[in-house]
């Protein structure tokens, strides 16, 4: 049942302090006051192709699974406001993972109880026994949080319970007579269930993140769960709790060698600030979470190994039941941040979701790391495209092609040849003087953004107060670019997805030219600016 009640903001601020690893809940409650109108608003800052809710609070991306022919997407959800709330799991379909449909709600919280993080399978052989009639069932493991016992000061308030669907999720019933399915343990965070088949050692397997690390758990039918094993207490990057973990098998690029992949989120202590996705790779016996040698290597080196270096992609899943014609691993994160989420100044609606990603696997020499490409659906949105000259010289040079498109929907791709020990600022500006700037400082070897000047930046202090920076390894010779620009996001794929930042910004007008300055001189190739119409 829908929950009416509005506790006061107090009090959710005290309860969400301690929930959500020090989410600065309670600055930011009250600020709604945003300077556009609701028609500007919509029209400067709702993104053109990235998921948003019509109204209300989106944070997580949870339960995604792909079924005749739709791409399913749930998502944390408060309708009434847009702050965080009661959660609910909101949801939304699409064809192509690019072009969403908001549908009704999914699950609704109880009373208090609200209907946290987790994921859903396409249950083929009915082993939870859940089917009605001859349709997989669709069952969902999501955590509970009980806002009651958080009130009283109880430890155990996150527990993992089921629901299940028999229409492709378009409804649900919560599996009352036999939740939870995972009781909680005396740990005070306790949440997160993602759960996949795992194929290799035929077995449904939950990840969940406990405190400052992940646990495995196993079943046969996604009812009864028996531990496994942990993973993580002093590896990687702790600077805040562990949150949204998720695990899978994935193949080496070129290879029939496989790995397995543990995403771990964490808030604060992202690679540039707040919440981060790290990942771990090793392999897996049935039972325990081994980091590979050389990955183990790297994380001692790095600290921690992250997914995106940007400040604005958190909380990330990926599909499950992706045909194995298809094959892909298929990533979708929510583009935001707990440092300024909720400040963010759009009144009528909060959060997107990132552009979804191919995840894939490669190998370089004995390492492995991960890579990540917008989906190619994206490419058939393409209405217009514009090739540029090859670009050579010092100083500020202007990209003109850039000011032949609307750079509100757009995809931006081209080379960087003879990189010298130097600083290649990209600048997107607009009319009336504000710019985003990102590019290469090649002396010190990393990539960057820096969004200072963006537009609207004062809602919070930490929004803009630091560039963000990806680490490069060592000096760069040549770069390869491609950006995909969708109003309020930038998202850098850099090398072919070796390193991505995502970012948000809230520009007071559209940002319509692009050039780049360097000190020893630029050389820039294959520009392709891709218009983006997506009706
Ligand atoms: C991550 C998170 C999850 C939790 C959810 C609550 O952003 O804190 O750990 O399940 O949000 O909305």
């Amino acid at each position: 049942m829908k929950s009416k009640k509005h506790l006061p903001l107090a009090f959710y601020s005290a309860i969400l302090l301690s929930i959500a690893g020090c989410k600065p809940y309670s600055a930011v409650a009250q600020n709604t006051s945003v300077s556009v109108s609701a028609s500007s608003e919509e029209q400067m800052y709702r993104p053109n192709f990235h998921f948003t809710p019509k109204k209300g609070w989106m944070n997580d991306p949870n339960g995604m699974f792909y079924a005749d022919g739709y791409y399913h997407l749930f998502y944390q959800y408060y309708p009434e406001k847009s702050v965080w709330g009661p959660m609910h799991w909101g949801h939304a379909i699409s064809k192509d993972l690019i072009k969403w449909e908001e549908q009704p709600i999914a699950l609704y919280p109880d009373k208090d109880k609200y209907i946290f993080s987790g994921s859903a399978v396409v249950d083929r052989y009915n082993t939870s026994g859940l089917a009605t009639g001859k349709k997989a069932p669709i069952v969902a493991i999501y955590t509970l949080h009980d806002m009651t016992k958080e009130k009283e000061g109880k430890i155990d308030v996150e527990q993992q319970d089921i629901a299940y669907s028999n229409n492709n999720g378009f409804t649900w019933q919560k599996f009352e007579e036999g939740n939870p399915v995972v009781k909680n343990p005396g740990i005070r965070d306790f949440r997160d269930p993602k759960v996949t088949w795992d194929e290799t050692h035929k077995q449904w397997i939950m990840v969940l993140a406990a405190q400052d690390r992940a646990q495995f758990y196993t079943s046969e039918n996604l009812k009864k769960w028996e531990y496994l094993s942990e993973f993580g207490k002093n590896i990687g990057a702790h600077g805040g709790v562990w949150e949204c973990p998720y695990f899978f098998q994935i193949k080496v690029e070129g290879t029939n060698e496989t790995k397995w992949v543990l995403i771990q989120n964490l808030n604060p202590g992202g690679a540039n600030g707040g919440s981060g996705t790290q990942y771990f790779i090793g392999d897996f016996d049935g039972k325990t979470f081994t980091l590979d040698i050389n990955f183990a290597k790297r994380v001692e080196a790095e600290k921690a190994v992250w997914l995106d270096y940007g400040k604005d992609n958190y909380a990330g899943v990926t599909w499950n039941n992706i045909p194995s014609a298809d094959g892909r691993r298929l990533f979708i994160g929510w583009m935001s941040n707990w440092d300024y989420a909720q400040q963010v100044p759009t009144n009528a609606w909060r959060s997107s979701t990132t552009i979804a990603r191919e995840i894939q696997l490669i190998k370089k020499g004995e390492n492995y790391s991960l890579v990540s490409n917008p989906v190619k659906e994206i490419n058939k949105y393409v209405s217009k495209t514009i090739k540029g000259k090859s670009v050579k010289g010092k100083g500020k040079i202007s990209i003109p092609e850039a000011g032949k498109i609307d750079l509100t929907q757009a995809i931006v791709s081209f080379n960087l040849k003879n990189l010298k020990q130097d600083t290649y600022n990209f600048t997107l500006a607009n009319a009336v003087g504000e710019s985003l700037t990102f590019g290469i400082n090649n002396s010190d070897h990393y990539l960057f953004v820096d969004r200072s000047k963006s537009g609207k930046n004062d809602f919070s202090e930490k929004f803009a107060s630091t560039i963000t920076k990806a680490a490069l390894e060592g000096n760069q010779k040549e770069g390869v670019f491609k950006i995909i620009l969708d109003k309020t996001s930038i998202e850098i794929f850099y090398n072919n997805g070796e390193k991505v930042i995502t970012e948000i910004f809230f520009s007071n007008q559209p940002f319509t030219s692009l050039s780049v300055s360097s000190n020893e001189g630029i050389e820039l190739s294959n520009l392709v600016i891709n218009q983006l119409n997506i009706n």
